[in-house]
């Protein structure tokens, strides 16, 4: 019988044994799901070791329990990111298997497969550039501890972005890299924002706002200091808020002014923004989205670039309503 259930994959060297959350676990052997334990039994340090000689990369769990190892992930990776339990290069490496394990569960959409594993692939590729980069890593290291919530959605803004730079464009390898580079740490300008400010619910004051609204300045302008991101990336830190019709900031841009790589991130930081809430969980269905940003959000953004975002993230049948 076909196996219904979708798992998320989650590298085995990001477990840590006997705190990890009491969910089902699966290994994946020649196609198929097994269960290796059951909820009910804690994944111990035997466990661990096991799998790890046996050449297990990657124990998956269902779709269904990702709330819960999310919650789990964020407390543990707050606690080791601010330890000095592990060195810059395992704090490297623990932020790169944590991103994987979000991408794989980003933009879920059945009749998408072919752009979920490209997007996967975008942001492994990226990942592990980054991990070899002591600057872009420790900035990201950065907002991870700050807010999780401004990690997590940093990372589906970079998948996009570079899934839309794909779709649209032909660039090399080292453009890629600095565009989803820039992605990743668009929003860094955050760390100087307080935590009750990210985190608030409801609306927030006009004081609170202009608080909020510096940020991509003050982003671009402290990685603009430590010399670590290209013009590019720098690029897309400082003008992700700008709007086609000139209404954005920080310098109020308009149209073909504003750097194209700033726009696409402008046009996915909004629609990720639109789709999932402050907790990861999906809101509102793509074409939606698509569409409040087409039509009450009109004149924000370029109509050529909108079109690439329709493309990747409507299926067919919507499409033809949206235009
Ligand atoms: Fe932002």
């Amino acid at each position: 019988m076909e196996d219904k259930n979708i798992y998320v994959p989650i590298s085995l060297e990001s477990i840590e044994p006997v705190i990890f959350p009491d969910v089902a676990l699966f290994i994946k052997t020649g196609g198929n799901y097994v269960l290796y334990k059951n909820s009910g039994r804690d994944f111990s340090e035997h466990d661990h070791e096991r799998l790890s000689k046996s050449g297990v990369e990657f124990i998956f769990v269902s779709r269904d329990d990702m709330d819960v190892i999310t919650s789990h992930m964020e407390a543990s990776a707050g606690r080791l990111l601010k330890s000095d339990i592990l060195n810059a290069r395992a704090k490297a490496k623990m932020i790169y298997q944590t991103s994987i394990n979000f991408v794989n569960d980003l933009f879920h959409n059945p009749e998408k497969t072919t752009d979920t594993n490209r997007s996967k692939r975008l942001i492994e590729n990226l990942m592990s550039f980054l991990s070899d980069n002591p600057g872009a890593i420790s900035s990201l290291e950065t907002v991870m501890s700050h807010n999780y919530h401004t990690f997590v959605h940093s990372l589906q803004v970079a998948s996009l972005t570079l899934l839309m730079h794909s779709e649209a464009f032909a660039l090399s390898r080292d453009e890629m890299l600095d565009v989803g580079t820039g992605a990743i740490l668009h929003d860094f300008g955050k760390i100087f924002v307080p935590q009750e400010i990210l985190n608030k619910t409801g609306r927030l004051s006009d004081a609170e706002i202009e608080i909020l609204k510096r940020h991509p300045e003050e982003g671009y302008l402290y990685l603009k200091s430590k010399g670590v991101l290209s013009p590019v990336a720098l690029t897309i830190v400082r003008h992700h808020h700008e709007r086609y019709d000139g209404s954005g900031y920080p310098l109020g841009l308009k149209n073909t002014d504003i750097p194209r790589s700033a726009q696409i991130t402008g046009i996915a930081d909004v629609y990720c923004t639109l789709t999932t809430d402050i907790h990861g969980n999906k809101t509102i269905p793509s074409h939606i989205a698509a569409q409040l940003m087409r039509n009450q959000m009109k004149g924000l953004f370029s109509p050529h670039l909108m079109n690439t975002l329709e493309k990747l993230v409507c299926t067919e049948d919507v499409q033809q309503f949206i235009l």
